[in-house]
């Protein structure tokens, strides 16, 4: 069985992100009841909490057919200070067939280099969320059925963000323009910076990201109502969107701060399209994990 992980978006060739799509796709439509040939065996380890992510691989392993099973590291001899190493190495060795991980360290997977069964990296750390782009790609080829050209503007944590980094590269790459709004701090140098003001009028896709509290190591003060004013999608700023633009949201969201809470479903919110679209995404990371065809 030749397999694949999925570990960073940047190892993945523009023809490789195209492929995930069409898969998605097709798994939206005339492969909704498709199924792998041979039953697999995955487990899902979540280091970090985790809804949509953990939720939607789980639904996606049902769908396909595979047999699925939640780790919980309190309760494993993690509690007694196994290594992540041999904790992989274990699944590997009692027979599963994949493993679905998020953990707080960036780059974890660089110490399972000798792990030969597919790793689907489920997020690390502030370093990458390659399922999380990829079902965000898939949500702006159903919207503007192209990359080129596409304005997308990223707003918020960016500096604390896996998903940024990781839509920063598919984007470009697939020929997005890309920039970013926020808090100076929080946006690295180097980085194309805008206004909010300015973004709601130059964007087709204004990506909203969430403060990420847990991974700073100073405290904010700043108000929820003053950060939203400076910084958040308005009342005021939506109704100043381009009319087919699009608001995007990986969530957990925080309403009223980085978005005010009565646009979370307003008609250009696709963010609970973005949700449905993690589930189609994720059965075709695992339909490319075992190299498996329609
Ligand atoms: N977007 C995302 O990764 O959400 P969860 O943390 O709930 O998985």
């Amino acid at each position: 069985m030749k397999t694949r992980s999925l570990l960073k978006i940047s190892d993945l060739t523009i023809e490789e992100l195209n492929s995930i799509i069409e898969d998605a796709l097709l798994f939206s439509n005339e492969k909704k009841d498709w199924q792998f040939p041979n039953q697999y065996l995955v487990a899902n380890l979540f280091f970090e909490a985790s809804t949509r992510t953990h939720f939607s691989f789980e639904s996606a392993e049902l769908q396909l057919g595979m047999k699925s099973v939640d780790f919980n590291a309190e309760t494993s001899s993690v509690s007694k200070g196994e290594s992540l190493y041999d904790t992989i190495k274990t699944f590997e060795a009692i027979g599963y067939d994949a493993v679905v991980i998020r953990h707080p360290e960036d780059n974890y997977f660089e110490k399972l280099e000798e792990i030969k069964i597919p790793i689907l990296n489920a997020g690390d750390g502030c370093g990458n969320h390659p399922s999380q782009c990829l079902l965000d790609l898939l949500t702006i080829f159903d919207e503007f059925g192209t990359f080129k050209d596409i304005k997308v503007v990223i707003v918020g944590d960016i500096s604390h963000s896996r998903v940024a980094n990781s839509n920063k590269d598919a984007l470009e790459r697939l020929g997005a323009y890309v920039r970013f709004s926020g808090i100076d701090e929080w946006i690295p140098d180097g980085y194309d910076k805008m206004s909010m003001d300015e973004a709601v009028e130059w964007a087709d896709v204004v990506m909203l990201l969430r403060i990420q509290h847990e991974r700073h190591s100073v405290s904010f003060n700043m108000s929820k109502d003053e950060y939203l004013e400076k910084y958040g999608l308005t009342k005021k700023r939506y109704a100043r969107l381009k009319e087919k633009a699009i608001i995007m949201h990986p969530a957990p969201i925080n309403r009223g701060v980085e978005i005010d809470s009565d646009l979370v479903e307003a008609p250009k919110s696709r963010i609970f399209k973005q949700m449905s679209n993690g589930v189609l995404v994720r059965k075709a990371i695992l339909k490319r994990a075992f190299n498996e065809k329609f």
